[in-house]
């Protein structure tokens, strides 16, 4: 089956299908991080442009990075230095990006539901790059493709995701993501971080409030971070409590299966989520999660700018 769609928004549409194209487009990018020269012609003559209306240091190097890696003509665009200081529109602002004959845009936005709001006015491709408490696709894709290269197949996997569930727009995609592909999920978290409506997300949906529990059945955790500047109120009374209560200390790794693996989507709060002994320890796959989200950002434009067939060179 060929992918179709001009844009990524995000992973609650699409089907385990388009999901697993993508990952299996990711995996063939993969191997020109191998090569000599990591570089293929696969957007060459194409401009992509990169709009971060919110601060990122992964997801906007990545892309970055793939672009290049993809011969694309790419365009950063400072938005603290541009006329949306001055009051243009959004809307305004993207179609005079659109002047110009680009192909896509990453943009990553601190209101949910940007991405669709441009990707239904103009006409180059979109790729959500995190929009407000929404969705995060691309980091979500990297999650489950860090774990089909750990695990394989996805059925029956059991997932825990612990923390800030309610502002966590990764949880969100990956939630819906791992869900599609048959893997079992449990959320942990206090109860003032959770979703009221969670379990409505579907039928492989657990909520635990007890971490050390969850973490004795499951075969991989992804560790949230506390996204304090999401938070309307103080949600828990200390980082301190937080971490005692919901932190992947390294006493508590020691008492989980060896077989179960750390992620983190980052940036870390090394010492509240994670200790910085677990986060650098042999459970952590957390800089393998980073590389693995070049070769899946590389899939994603290269998909969604027209792309069917990589190649060899
Ligand atoms: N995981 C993630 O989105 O990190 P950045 O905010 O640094 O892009």
């Amino acid at each position: 089956m060929p992918w179709t769609k001009k844009d990524l928004l995000g992973l609650e549409k699409l089907t385990a299908e388009e999901i697993t194209i993508i990952l299996d487009t990711a995996k063939a990018f993969s191997q020109i991080a191998t090569r000599s020269i990591k570089k293929v012609p696969a957007l060459q003559g194409k401009t992509v442009v990169n709009l971060f209306f919110e601060p990122s240091t992964r997801t906007r190097v990545s892309f970055e990075v793939a672009e290049k890696r993809l011969s694309a003509d790419i365009v950063n665009v400072n938005i603290a230095a541009s006329s949306v200081t001055k009051g243009e529109t959004l809307l305004d602002t993207v179609k005079n990006l659109c002047a110009y004959r680009i192909d896509a845009i990453v943009v990553r936005h601190s209101c949910a539901g940007v991405p669709h709001y441009l990707a239904e006015n103009i006409e180059p491709s979109i790729v959500n790059a995190g929009d407000g408490m929404h969705e995060h696709p691309t980091q979500a894709l990297l999650d489950i493709y860090t774990l089909r290269e750990k695990f394989g197949d996805l059925k029956g996997l059991k997932v825990a995701i612990v923390g800030d569930i309610s502002h966590s727009r990764v949880a969100r995609s990956n939630i819906w993501g791992l869900q599609k592909l048959g893997a079992k999920v449990t959320v942990v978290g206090p109860s003032t971080l959770m979703p009221r409506e969670i379990e409505k997300m579907g039928e492989g949906v657990e909520v635990s409030y007890d971490l050390p529990a969850t973490l004795k059945k499951v075969d991989a955790v992804n560790m949230l971070r506390i996204q304090r500047e999401r938070e309307q109120q103080v949600q828990f009374p200390s980082l301190r409590e937080y971490a005692r209560y919901f932190g992947l200390s390294t006493k508590l790794i020691d008492q989980t299966p060896e077989s179960l693996i750390v992620m983190h989507p980052g940036p870390i709060n090394r010492g509240v989520e994670l200790s910085g002994t677990v986060a650098d320890g042999p459970r952590s796959v957390i800089l393998q999660q980073v590389t693995n989200g070049l070769a899946v950002r590389m899939a994603v434009l290269f998909l969604v700018t027209g792309g069917t067939k990589i190649s060899e060179e």
